[in-house]
């Protein structure tokens, strides 16, 4: 049984309890981080525990821990847990009221939860191993701060399920006038004449740590030209490749789109080049 982190111990992941009362449970009143890492080495920790503390203060919960205690609690779990391939989860919630009442209570101690699951083998810039990822698109109807890494997941979880059901592997989302938001659980890209494209960073989307390092490796190390701004769902119809990114996946290439191949259906060579930028510089951040 892996050992996770509650409020200050240190124990089984099955012998942890937090109260029914806990607004985490109750309203999803909280804030939540998932950082790889592999052979306990972190991936981006720097820029996923500055997210954690700016959505932390847009919903106004009081907790103040600093880069150092986050460090020491990741370091701890991952050496507790074999320091293997492990995503760390960071949980953070508004804590336990003795009533169901929606406002912010005062005096109540957020609830700090953290544990490690297995993850696969750092992805590889290699063709011949590379998952081709098939994905569902619907309307994203989610609500109008998804900038904010909320645990209220619930129309996340939907629309993943959309995709999951239809025997794909995630599902991207596109807004009222058809563009392109993100995915359910990842960033979304587009390839189009050798230029990488992807949405600006706005309320539509969650400011994805591996969509952030993606970029800056992209400018900083390659000739590949990059464009932050508003996509269609037509540009992503006629795109010679389209990308998902999260902290687990990092740069995966997308196959098809509702069943239509993507280009010419095969994993393209700027998810290759790509891929290999990001390997180089994974522990940068
Ligand atoms: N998902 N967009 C959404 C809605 C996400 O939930 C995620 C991450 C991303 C990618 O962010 P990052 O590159 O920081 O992992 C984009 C995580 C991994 C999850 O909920 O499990």
């Amino acid at each position: 049984m892996s050992i996770c982190y509650l409020n200050g111990e240190y124990l089984p992941l099955d012998q942890a309890r937090i109260s029914p009362l806990d607004r985490g449970f109750l309203f999803g009143d909280g804030i939540y981080e998932v950082i790889p890492s592999y052979g306990g080495k972190l991936v981006g920790f720097g820029p996923h525990i500055d997210r954690m503390q700016e959505g932390m203060a847009l919903i106004e919960i009081g907790f103040d821990w600093d880069h150092a205690q986050w460090k020491d609690l990741c370091q701890q779990l991952m050496a507790k847990n074999g320091n293997g391939n492990l995503g760390i989860y960071l949980h953070v919630s508004r804590g336990a009221d003795t009533k169901r009442y929606h406002a912010y209570p005062e005096g109540v101690e957020p609830t700090l939860f953290a544990f490690t699951f297995e993850i696969a083998q750092p992805p590889v810039a290699d063709k011949s191993k590379a998952k081709g990822y098939k994905v569902s698109s619907t309307e994203d109807l989610r609500w109008r701060r998804c900038h904010i890494k909320s645990t209220a997941l619930l129309g996340n979880v939907m629309h993943f399920q959309k995709g999951y059901a239809e025997g794909n592997n995630e599902t991207i989302l596109y807004n009222a006038n058809n563009e392109l938001t993100e995915a359910s659980a990842c960033n979304a890209f587009i390839v189009k004449n050798g230029v990488v494209i992807t949405p600006p960073l706005d309320t539509q989307i969650l400011p994805g740590i591996t969509r952030l390092m993606l970029l800056d490796i992209l400018r900083k190390y390659t000739d590949i030209k990059v464009e932050e701004r508003v996509v269609t769902m037509k540009e992503v119809a006629a795109a010679d490749e389209v990308w998902i990114t999260s902290s687990s996946k990092e740069v995966a290439p997308v196959i098809s789109v509702d069943g239509k191949a993507v280009g010419t259906g095969q994993i393209g060579d700027v998810w290759l080049k790509a891929q290999k930028a990001f390997e180089a510089h994974r522990y940068d951040y």
